[in-house]
C-alpha cells in the first residue's frame, strides 16, 4: 500500500457478483473495499449488512474492508461488522447518541475507528474525540446515493481537517467520500485527503485498471 489509498465503493458494484467484483477491482489496484451500509432510518436506501462483509471474507477478500455505516442506532450492530471481519468501522456522529462510546466499541472489538462528517456537519464535531480516531470521513455528497455531485465546499472541511491532523501529531488517515472522478481528484489530494472513495467513477467503465492507474497519476502529479 502507497500512502494514497484508493478505496472503490461497492455501493456501484454488481451485487449479484460481489466477491468477483471486489477481487477485481483489488486486482487492479484498489486498497481497500468501501462497505456503504444503509438503513433505510438515517439515511434514505437500503444497503448490505455484516452477513454480506463475512460473505466477502468468505470468498477470500484479504484487503482491508472500510465499513461506512450510515445507520442509526449505531453501536450494536458495530460488533457484528467486527466479527464479521470489517477492518475500519466509520460512523456518522448524529447517529449516535454518545460518540464517544461508540467508538470505544469500534475499538475494543479490534477494529480501527472512524468518524464521518456530512456536508453541513462542522468541523469541531471531530475535536474531542481526535484522540481515539484512526479516520476522519469527510463526506462531499450527502449520504444515501452513489453518482452524486462533489460538493466544492468539502474543499475548505478537508483542508481545516488536514491541519487539525497536523497538530495532534497523530497518525488518522483523511478519507474523501462522494462525486470522486478521475478529474477532481487532483485537487481533493492537494487539500490534504489520502484516502479516496470512489464508486461510480471506477465501476461503471469495465476497465478498473485504467480508472485507478489515472486516479493515482492525478494524485502523484500533485506533488
Ligand atoms: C454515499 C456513499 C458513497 C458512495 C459514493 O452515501 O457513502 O460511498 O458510494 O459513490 P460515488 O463515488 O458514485 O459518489
Ligand atoms: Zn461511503
Amino acid at each position: 500500500m502507497n500512502d494514497s489509498w484508493i478505496a472503490p465503493s461497492i455501493l456501484s458494484a454488481d451485487f449479484a457478483r460481489l466477491g468477483e467484483e471486489a477481487s477485481k477491482v483489488l486486482s487492479a489496484g484498489a486498497d481497500l473495499i468501501h462497505f456503504d451500509v444503509m438503513d433505510n432510518h438515517y439515511v434514505p436506501n437500503l444497503t448490505i449488512g455484516p452477513m454480506v462483509c463475512q460473505s466477502l471474507r468468505n470468498y477470500g477478500i484479504k484487503a482491508p474492508i472500510d465499513v461506512h455505516l450510515m445507520v442509526k442506532p449505531v453501536d450494536r450492530i458495530i460488533v457484528d461488522f467486527a466479527k464479521a471481519g470489517a477492518s475500519y468501522i466509520s460512523f456518522h456522529p448524529e447517529a449516535s447518541d454518545h460518540i464517544h462510546r461508540s467508538i470505544q466499541i469500534i475499538k475494543d472489538s479490534g477494529c480501527k475507528s472512524g468518524l464521518a462528517l456530512n456536508p453541513g456537519s462542522p468541523v469541531s464535531l471531530i475535536e474531542p474525540v481526535i484522540d481515539s480516531l484512526d479516520l476522519i470521513l469527510v463526506m462531499s455528497v450527502n449520504p444515501g446515493f452513489g453518482g452524486q455531485t462533489f460538493i466544492e465546499s468539502s474543499l475548505e472541511k478537508i483542508q481545516s481537517l488536514k491541519k487539525i491532523i497536523d497538530k495532534s501529531g497523530k497518525n488518522i488517515r483523511l478519507e474523501v467520500d462522494g462525486g470522486i472522478k478521475t478529474d477532481n481528484i487532483g485537487k481533493i489530494a492537494q487539500a490534504g485527503a489520502n484516502t479516496f472513495v470512489a464508486g461510480s467513477a471506477i465501476f461503471s467503465n469495465d476497465d478498473y485498471k485504467s480508472t485507478i492507474d489515472l486516479m493515482r497519476k492525478e494524485i502523484s502529479n500533485i506533488s
